[in-house]
């Protein structure tokens, strides 16, 4: 059956939200910063104190960048400005410490001038492959091993794209206490599951019911009309996490979606959104 109808291609791209670093104005180093010293107040005064301090995007990951190895073109370095340390670098070192068929990498952070000295940042690195964390209190120079990379796919990638470093804005106090919210999020297990589901519901009222079984169903392509919306949302696994808070500060129910279409002569098109697939 011809569509003669013009209609509109939407390709979606799934929207990762950057919020702004957070505007400090001081920028003398301070002995310590009010906020270091909350978990030393006692709950029922700390609490109010970080209600009035912080929303909830705070807790956000913010991307700053990907370090990657050194290239003809580039030296590989990042450098961004942190929440509590102001001028970061880091870069990636590959290395075949394991001696495994695509070794493993080192990365660099180097970390200096803290606004306070009671502060700290915590970071999340990232692959498409894998999601891991790390806080520095001290300037100086960090490393983070890679040990293996999972295979050719994470390989190449980093080769490519290098390592995605996220900086937790809210620092480490705010983000120690979301960690019991949001923590959880990243583990792929069926508490991980779990948590994600109850993030959706508590955060977004989004609630989720298993479906009957079977859970596989066949269909053949003539059973695809135009129009028809296919949705995908990830509460499990490495990007489970990221896709929870993604569709939390995005307001979006799906983290991944398809459209399929047909054109006048009845030819099936899919429009798929998101990043693009490599694998
Ligand atoms: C790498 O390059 C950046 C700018 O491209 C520069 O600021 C930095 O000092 C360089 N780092 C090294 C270790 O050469
Ligand atoms: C790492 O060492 C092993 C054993 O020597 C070798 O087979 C492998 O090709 C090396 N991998 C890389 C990426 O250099
Ligand atoms: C789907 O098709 C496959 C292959 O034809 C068959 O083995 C399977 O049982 C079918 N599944 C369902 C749920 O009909």
């Amino acid at each position: 059956m011809a569509v003669s109808s013009p209609f509109l291609f939407f390709l979606c791209f799934t929207v990762l939200s950057f919020s702004t670093p957070p505007a400090h104005s001081q920028s003398i180093q301070l002995p310590f910063h009010p906020e270091d010293v909350l978990p030393l107040l006692p709950r029922q005064l700390a609490w109010p104190i970080l209600n009035s301090l912080r929303s909830p995007a705070d807790l956000l990951p913010t991307f700053v960048g990907a370090a990657s190895a050194s290239s003809s073109s580039s030296n590989g370095t990042l450098q961004w400005k942190g929440a509590c340390f102001y001028e970061n670098a880091a870069w990636l070192e590959f290395h075949n410490k394991s001696g495994s068929e695509f070794g493993g990498g080192t990365l660099h952070v180097k970390v200096s001038k803290a606004h306070s000295w009671t502060c700290l940042d915590l970071y999340v690195f990232a692959t498409p492959y894998r999601v891991t964390w790390d806080y520095y209190f001290r300037s100086r120079e960090h490393t983070f091993e890679f040990k293996e990379w999972e295979g050719k796919a994470e390989y190449e990638y980093v080769k490519s794209r290098g390592v995605s470093i996220f900086l937790m804005q809210a620092g480490m106090i705010g983000t120690l206490q979301a960690l019991w919210d949001v923590f959880p999020l990243f583990t792929n297990t069926g508490w991980g599951e779990k948590s994600n589901i109850a993030f959706l519901k508590k955060h977004m009222g989004a609630s989720f019911e298993v479906r009957p079984q079977p859970w596989v169903t066949n269909i053949s392509v003539d059973d695809i009309h135009s129009g028809d919306f296919l949705a995908i949302s990830k509460i499990r696994g490495r990007w489970g996490g990221f896709e929870t808070l993604e569709k939390w500060v995005s307001g979006t129910y799906a983290g991944h979606s398809a459209i399929c279409l047909r054109d006048s002569e009845g030819k099936l098109w899919v429009g798929e959104s998101g990043h693009e697939n490599e694998e």
